[in-house]
């Protein structure tokens, strides 16, 4: 088999990889170690930045976004007892945000590759890179038990965190930044109605908690626990007891409360490997890079990886050029650790650490304070939020 860019792991960046790359002619085959079925139904992130929902409408996969995406203006941050709105479009010149599920994001590039013929091997296992240091990469795998290899020009390896294709960069080439919280998400996916219309980050004496949705019937909420929680611990009445204690400060609302659909817990990382490349290959979204998920930030920045290595390899495959690709990595770094220090800061900053000490949760009251009553401050969250221009 032959392509001009295999990619590993049909996740959001995989998927929008490849459907980018095909507007632009450019052939490409993607090697997903799940089922379809599997990454079509994974509860992952929820919140689509202004630029992150106009490239998928730009690119012909944003029907079902517009129909059945859930347009926010706005969100609330409760803290000593109150909730303040931050409205976002009236802070950033009419930006918001769509909430709209990463696996739905998924369903509809799937979709939308497979209508036009793309070519998507879902259960492949043992992936293996070659060649990246020379002129003829390729990619080996399994799929029904007959082990396969593509040829390729480049490998794009965007398999996640836990993917294989990191690896494939020398220790000598590459440095890691990392930072690990004492702390991590119980998240819930329940059938109940949301009882906000707009998402709410609470910072509580018990914790910080969520409340977020997936559509009209559909609550999503998250409440901070600790790193290795027993979640057999939990049952749905303690949820349930938390998310009303945390959230409900000024008895202006109750958490409506339904059957618990599925339950996990999501670790908290800020990671970064530099470069994202090493010769032929290119490292994209999760795979490169981690946020926390306090800023709603993560399949935001895989996309905007994308969207810089798609017109990247374009320009190469049409012109020859190789400007764009040799900046990749420095391109989407600039954007990296913007979207890094804001995840940082808002999980700092609506988190308890077990190690505060008063004074320090004194500060923390006073920039939450600060950010909800002056409009410098909460525009600077606002911005960042809706997600800041492509071309930092
Ligand atoms: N071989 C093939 N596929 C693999 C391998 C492997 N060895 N390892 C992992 N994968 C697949 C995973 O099964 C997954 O479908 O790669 C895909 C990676 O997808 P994501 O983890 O969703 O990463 P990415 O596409 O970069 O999207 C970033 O995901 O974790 C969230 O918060 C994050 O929303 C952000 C988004
Ligand atoms: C979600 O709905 O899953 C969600 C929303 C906001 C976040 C993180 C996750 O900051």
């Amino acid at each position: 088999m032959r392509t001009q860019v295999a990619i590993i792991g049909a996740g959001p960046s995989g998927l929008l990889l490849s459907h980018l790359l095909h507007l632009e002619g450019v052939d490409t085959v993607v090697v997903e170690s799940q089922s379809r079925a599997y990454v079509e139904a994974r509860i992952r992130a929820g919140v689509l930045e202004h630029g992150a929902a106009q490239t998928l409408v730009e690119a012909g996969v944003g029907a079902r976004l517009q129909r059945e995406g859930l347009v926010h203006h706005g969100i609330n941050l409760n803290f000593s007892g109150q909730t303040h709105r931050i409205d976002l479009s009236d802070l950033t010149g009419g930006s918001a945000v769509t909430v709209y599920g990463q696996h739905e994001v998924v369903k509809d590039l799937i979709e939308a590759r497979l209508s036009s013929g793309g070519d998507l091997r879902f259960a492949a296992s043992d992936v293996q890179i070659s060649g990246i240091d020379g002129d003829a990469p390729g990619l080996a795998f399994t799929q029904d038990g007959q082990r396969q290899e593509i040829a390729c020009a480049f490998v794009a390896g965007c398999d996640g965190f836990h993917g294989v294709s990191r690896g494939y960069v020398p220790a000598s080439q590459h440095r890691i930044y990392e930072r690990s919280y004492p702390f991590a998400w119980l998240g819930i996916l329940a059938a109940a109605r949301p009882a906000s219309e707009e998402l709410i980050y609470a910072r509580h004496a018990n914790g910080f908690a969520l409340l977020s949705m997936r559509s009209a019937e559909i609550t999503r909420a998250y409440l901070q626990c600790a790193p290795d929680e027993d979640l057999a611990q939990w049952s749905d009445a303690h949820v349930w007891d938390e998310l009303h204690k945390r959230l409900e400060v000024d008895g202006a609302f109750r958490v409506n409360e339904g059957p618990i659909l599925q339950r996990g817990v999501t670790p908290m990382r800020s990671f970064v490997i530099e470069p994202m490349q090493y010769r032929r290959l290119f490292l994209v979204g999760d795979a490169a890079h981690i946020v926390p998920p306090t800023g709603a930030k993560g399949m935001n920045l895989a996309m905007a990886d994308v969207r810089v290595l798609s017109r990247a390899l374009a320009d190469y495959f049409r012109s020859g050029k190789t400007d764009r690709l040799d900046a990749y990595s420095a391109t989407c770094l600039r954007r990296v650790w913007q979207v890094q220090r804001f995840s940082w800061w808002m999980t700092a900053l609506l988190h308890r650490f077990p190690d505060a000490d008063a004074f320090g949760e004194r500060l923390r009251d006073a920039e939450l304070r600060h950010v909800v009553s002056s409009r410098a401050a909460s525009r600077v969250l606002a911005e960042n939020y809706v997600g800041l221009p492509y071309d930092i």
